[in-house]
């Protein structure tokens, strides 16, 4: 991609290692920004349609709040009922109005490839903020930019990635991501129902990226850099009682942290049900809070990089 301006975000498997190096050091620009040590990155009368037609607390107010952290404006959908999609409204009629009155269209939407039909009926930058069952490339970028901080490299890791992978949609496009980097081992910790689904793993066998499955917590975190845990997506199951039956099944204690590396870092892209302990939330290497936070400086440099211009 290299060239930003202007582009779409639709999923993680656009990106080169590349693009993702220069995405990190505008995000370290830009934490510059929050922190007010620099100015001069605004840029004055953007708007951003902010287009969640899905519930989202993160993904939604740091896209936000990284627009007015560049001075720029921000329009908000944030439900479907609210909008002209609940009277039938097609979706390419729906983008059109939307683009009319923005410069950049961030959506969410449970149907995979809306977030495509949308920025197929526009000439404006359609940034996808999770599609159903298809991607959430910003989520991604800002789990590698967290990868990176908390362990100073993003080459030579063992990830370790646990619980629901069939419908955890965030792991799917991490492991699209991480792959472009050396020497990347992945464990994938999950019951046998909800294992990391067929299109992922041959995308890793056909890349010839080691990886192994375990249903087993303990031995699957045992010398692993990273633990990224999954929420168990009740939402999903069309049998409650399956539901019911798994949700016990792991979670991520101190004494389960045992097993791996004293300074394992523990990511989860939130939000969280009871999968990791309130006890774990003490530990110096508890990243989730910072991964949530790393979200705005990694939206502040897509949205620049994409509107500069
Ligand atoms: N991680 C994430 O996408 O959170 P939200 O659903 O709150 O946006």
């Amino acid at each position: 991609m290299t060239n930003f301006v202007h582009k779409n975000i639709l999923h993680t498997k656009q990106f080169s290692k590349e693009d993702l190096e220069t995405i990190f050091k505008t995000a370290r620009d830009m934490e510059d920004v929050i922190s007010g040590k620099t100015s001069g990155w605004q840029l004055a009368g953007k708007i951003m349609a902010s287009l969640f037609y899905e519930p989202s607390t993160r993904t939604r107010l740091s896209f936000e709040s990284a627009m007015k952290r560049l001075g720029w404006e921000v329009i908000t959908v944030a439900a479907a009922k609210s909008t002209s999609l609940s009277k039938w409204e097609s979706l390419e009629d729906n983008a059109i109005i939307n683009a009319m009155y923005s410069d950049i269209l961030v959506m969410r939407h449970p149907e995979a490839g809306s977030v495509q039909i949308t920025s197929d009926a526009t000439e404006k930058p359609v940034i996808n903020a999770w599609d159903g069952a298809n991607q959430h490339p910003t989520q991604a970028l800002l789990d590698v930019y967290t990868i990176l901080k908390e362990r100073w490299r993003l080459d030579n890791l063992t990830i370790s990635i646990v619980w629901d992978l069939k419908y955890g949609r965030t792991t799917h496009s991490l492991v699209f991501l991480m792959w472009l980097y050396d020497n990347v081992d992945f464990r994938f910790i999950s019951p046998v129902e909800l294992k990391m689904p067929e299109k992922v793993i041959t995308f890793l066998k056909d890349k010839n990226i080691p990886y192994t499955e375990t249903t087993d917590y303990k031995s699957g975190i045992d010398n692993a850099d990273v633990i990224y845990v999954t929420r168990l997506q009740r939402e999903r199951f069309t049998d409650i009682s399956e539901y019911e039956r798994l949700k016990n099944d792991f979670i991520l204690t101190n004494d389960v942290l045992l097993s791996g590396k004293p300074d394992i870092t523990i990511m989860h892209p939130l939000p969280r049900v009871n999968e990791v302990d309130h006890e774990v939330d003490a530990l110096p290497n508890a990243a989730f809070f910072r991964q949530a936070e790393n979200g705005v400086p990694v939206r502040m440099a897509l949205l620049y990089l994409l509107l500069k211009d």
